[in-house]
């Protein structure tokens, strides 16, 4: 009989580049610079290495290893590991749902400004994000392009893509960076804004920012790790592509800040102190680039480019666990499946759209989930509960389920060279230190929401939960949930 090719990724940068791609998104290209300016400089750079050191690698590492073993989607993955818990599978292909329903808003505004560089961004953010209808069409735009590519499966798609895009957009990032060093005067006053050290900034609410952004810029405690890591063979290490991704995203969000805060300074300096969150991309620098000149134009196009590439990356990998899991489950063709997860998460992301072009930006009043607008609700739900839930079990079921003995057996079996000394650290993180951070993080986010009074927050993610755990128990304990092979099943059936 002839060797079947397995659904996946066909090599190991390959992999790598789909991964960073994932990781490298909007979080490293404005997240981190602002909140890094904000929260001490390089005294915040320092706790945010340590926590993508104690968190986010061996996070990273046990869910992809979680995937990989199986090589399914997270619900077959995390039932692998123990019957009774496979319904946070259920929870880590509701995450990412949610998610994009507001990452495609975000992704379809940085369409509309890199298409629009050479009419200039400066000041049309008020115009452009209440017009209800041209942002439909720029997340429609969006949407449609992610589409495109995942519709072409893993290889032939999100692979391909990937390593031509993340190459990209990392060439594009370091001539942002040089162009903006070499602009002279404002330059120091620029990264002395960004990267000064000051350790009196440091408090635990600095410590919980970093270690909550190192989660979310690694795209952890969702299925995305483990569906990708579903997808490798033999010929791929886990060790070595965890540390990698993690260097390659920590990387792109140092420089991020270099490509920015220098340009601000230099051009207008007293916009500094207003770069913060979305008004530091979609209202600051538009004025930025307009005070450029003629060259503005064109440094504008790249710039939103480059955001626009990883904003792609990025909501490939969040569609991938939603397609996966319904094709695998319902036996459903990847182009159906794909169309069915896009269109309900366009039709969320209307009220998403609208609500944020409202208040996100304008702060009027307008349509609201428990007091919050649509974006910052699914955000707080998704990140500041349900995430660290899921990572926690990847550690869990690692370090206390399977045993990290077996598991390192297991990745040394599958092509993972891991060294013993490396076995003995990752054996004491994944079973003490990095799930008693990861409850630390928790804890903190439960407390913050309370004290802002978003009990909606906290009961709604409490709610889906329990929504997930009914469906697994009363539908999916029992049944077959598939796995990767189905793909070339269902493709076989047409
Ligand atoms: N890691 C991405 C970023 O830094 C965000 C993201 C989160 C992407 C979750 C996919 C899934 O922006």
């Amino acid at each position: 009989m002839p060797e079947k090719k397995k659904v996946g990724f066909a090599s190991s940068f390959g992999f790598i580049m789909a991964a960073a791609g994932s990781a490298i998104g909007l979080g490293n290209l404005w997240g981190f610079p602002y909140k890094t300016a904000k929260g001490g400089g390089a005294a915040f750079v320092i706790l945010y290495i340590l926590s993508v050191l104690l968190l986010g690698a061996v996070t990273m590492l046990s869910e992809m290893h979680i995937g990989k073993r199986v090589h399914a989607n997270p619900v077959t993955a995390y039932k692998s590991v123990s019957r009774k818990a496979g319904w946070f599978g259920l929870v880590a292909v509701l995450i990412p749902f949610f998610i994009t329903c507001y990452y495609c808003v975000l992704g379809g505004w940085t369409v509309k400004y890199a298409l629009n560089s050479f009419s200039g961004n400066s000041g049309i953010i008020a115009s452009f994000s209440t017009n209800t209808g041209e942002v439909i069409l720029y997340t429609a735009i969006f949407v449609a392009l992610a589409l495109a590519i995942i519709g072409a499966g893993v290889e032939g798609g999100i692979e391909k893509l990937s390593k031509i895009l993340m190459p990209a957009l990392f060439a594009i990032l370091l001539g942002i960076v040089i162009y903006s060093l070499s602009l002279g005067e404002g330059v120091k006053e620029g990264i002395t804004f960004y990267l000064k050290p000051d350790f009196s900034n440091i408090s635990f609410s600095t410590v919980l920012l970093a270690m909550g952004q190192a989660f979310w810029s690694l795209s952890l405690g969702m299925g995305i790790m483990l569906t990708y890591g579903s997808y490798c063979g033999q010929d791929i290490n886990l060790v070595r592509s965890t540390a990698m991704i993690c260097i390659f995203d920590t990387l792109v969000a140092l420089l991020a800040g270099l490509a920015i805060f220098p340009a601000v300074a230099h051009f207008d300096p007293a916009l500094l102190d207003g770069s913060k969150g979305l008004a530091l991309i979609y209202i600051i620098l538009p004025q930025v680039f307009e005070s450029m000149g003629a060259i503005g134009k064109i440094v504008s196009f790249f710039f939103f480019t480059m955001v626009t590439i990883a904003a792609l990356t990025s909501i490939m990998s969040l569609y991938e666990v939603c397609t996966q899991f319904v094709l695998q489950k319902f036996h459903t063709h990847r182009k159906r499946s794909i169309t069915i997860v896009s269109i309900l998460c366009l039709i969320i992301s209307i009220p998403v759209g609208i609500s944020l072009g409202h208040v996100g930006i304008l702060e009027e009043s307008s349509p609201a989930l428990f007091g919050l607008d649509w974006l910052t609700f699914f955000d707080e739900v998704t990140n500041t509960v349900l995430m660290p839930i899921c990572a926690l079990f990847a550690c869990i079921g690692i370090g206390w389920i399977l045993k990290p003995e077996v598991a390192i057996r297991e990745m040394r079996e599958e092509g993972t060279v891991i060294s013993d000394t490396l076995a003995r650290v990752y054996t004491i993180f994944v079973k003490y230190i990095t799930p008693l951070l990861i409850i630390v993080i928790e804890i903190g986010g439960l407390k913050s929401e309370i004290q802002a009074g978003n009990i909606g927050v906290v009961v709604t993610a409490v709610v889906l939960m329990l929504i997930c755990i009914a469906v697994y128990f009363r539908f999916y304990v029992n049944a077959y949930t598939g796995t990767n092979d189905d793909e070339r099943l269902v493709k076989n059936e047409l």
